[in-house]
């Protein structure tokens, strides 16, 4: 990967897209999802307690790799290195967020929703993007299309993606992960039920690995 920033640090191709309610929820959650074999975490800036999560995460859970999501704003990007987060991502990407994360050295994964977004991030050097809302853009065959002229760019689709169409995402050569809430369902968090997580998790897990012994 020759992004500015060595993207992934992960070996999860599932990333679960989190929001918490409560920073309490983010440790047990971390260890659900690890039991689960699923080693990164996108959390969310979406909830007020997202950047206390991550902080909690990066401190209790080392082995997790814990990312902040929703990073939207280039104020933000000190603050989720400063709670921890060991990279970013976000929904789109503006100049002024992208130069915060080079100039801070924030391993980052920017939104893109068309060629020519996914060409002015790759001006501003980054290989890695996420690609959002994926399943409303279209779905695989956007992604199948984007592969034709922009061969050299690696994605990770977010938007609707699930246990039951993730393959289909993962088969495409320049489908380096998937990203969804799937696996962090709002009640299971709510109930604390992480065992429901790990079995989320692993699902998930044995599904990538039955995809690769395929190949
Ligand atoms: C995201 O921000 O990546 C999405 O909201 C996750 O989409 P999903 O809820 O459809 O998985």
């Amino acid at each position: 990967m020759n992004s500015p920033v060595s993207l992934p640090l992960f070996q999860s191709r599932v990333v679960p897209v989190i929001v918490v309610t409560d920073p309490a929820q983010a440790v047990p959650m971390a260890e659900a999802l690890l039991a689960g074999g699923v080693d990164v975490m996108e959390i969310t800036l979406r909830s007020a307690a997202g950047l206390a999560a991550i902080e909690a995460v990066a401190r209790a859970v080392p082995e997790m790799q814990v990312g902040a999501g929703t990073v939207t704003r280039a104020s933000e990007v000190a603050q989720v290195l400063a709670a921890g987060a060991r990279f970013g991502l976000s929904p789109g990407s503006t100049p002024e967020l992208l130069a915060a994360v080079l100039a801070a050295g924030l391993p980052f994964v920017p939104g893109v929703a068309s060629p020519s977004e996914a060409m002015a991030a790759r001006a501003a050097r980054f290989t890695l993007m996420k690609c959002f809302p994926a399943a409303q853009l279209g779905g695989v065959e956007v992604l199948k299309a984007w592969g034709g002229p922009l061969p050299d760019l690696r994605f990770c689709p977010t938007g609707g993606v699930s246990l039951a169409n993730m393959g289909s995402f993962l088969a495409l050569p320049n489908v380096a992960m998937v990203g969804g809430s799937w696996l962090t369902p709002a009640a299971a968090v709510k109930a604390g039920d992480w065992a429901q997580i790990t079995r989320l998790a692993r699902e998930a897990t044995d599904a990538v690995a039955a995809l690769q012994a395929s190949r």
